[in-house]
């Protein structure tokens, strides 16, 4: 099923989200709505706080990219649980975007190098090391489940000039391909 995406201003983007239990209702059937949903906004990532959910999951699918990176046509993931233990290397600039904030898109940058801990989709553990692109949707995705988004990492002066865009998205005066929930 696929459902309707979180728009910027929406108060549910700026809670830490909880972790869940293996017990959480229909966590299979949400799995699978996360991806159509992702797929149908053509996004590569997406976070459970995106659909109105408070609740440390996101989903993530890179092979879109993997026209170019070979090492991505098969990165399709779920992040139960997820705690980054630490982050490595340079600072590097990516332009990133956000299901959430259609319309802008903005470098921002981020160390090259991350440690998650997280569950799979079958509860099972992982504790990786992550680097380039793939660490860096992770990071993007694991920003939501702080209530951060990616506007906040940019310069006051950035985020100035944005200001009127921003404000349109959260009155949803901004064309999607896919449904919207809108903050009251
Ligand atoms: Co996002």
């Amino acid at each position: 099923m696929i459902l309707p995406i979180v728009a910027y201003g929406h108060p549910v983007l700026r809670k830490v989200a909880e972790d869940i239990t293996p017990d959480y209702p229909n966590l299979k059937e949400l799995i699978e709505n996360l991806f159509e949903t992702m797929y149908k906004a053509e996004g590569v990532g997406l976070a459970a706080p995106q659909v109105n959910l408070s609740i440390r999951l996101f989903v993530m699918d890179a092979s879109p990219m993997g026209d170019e990176h070979e090492a991505f046509k098969d990165f399709k993931k779920v992040f139960i649980n997820a705690h980054i233990v630490e982050e490595n290397g340079e600072d590097w600039s990516f332009s990133e975007g956000c299901l959430s904030i259609p319309g802008i898109r903005e470098d921002v940058k981020r160390p090259e190098q991350i440690v998650l801990e997280y569950y799979d989709e079958n509860w099972t553990f992982h504790r990786n090391v992550f680097t380039g692109i793939p660490a860096r949707i992770m990071q993007h995705e694991y920003d939501h489940l702080d209530g951060v988004l990616f506007t906040d990492r940019l310069t006051p002066l950035k985020r100035k000039l944005l200001k009127s865009k921003l404000t349109a998205i959260s009155k949803g005066q901004v064309d999607t391909s896919y449904r919207m929930l809108l903050p009251r």
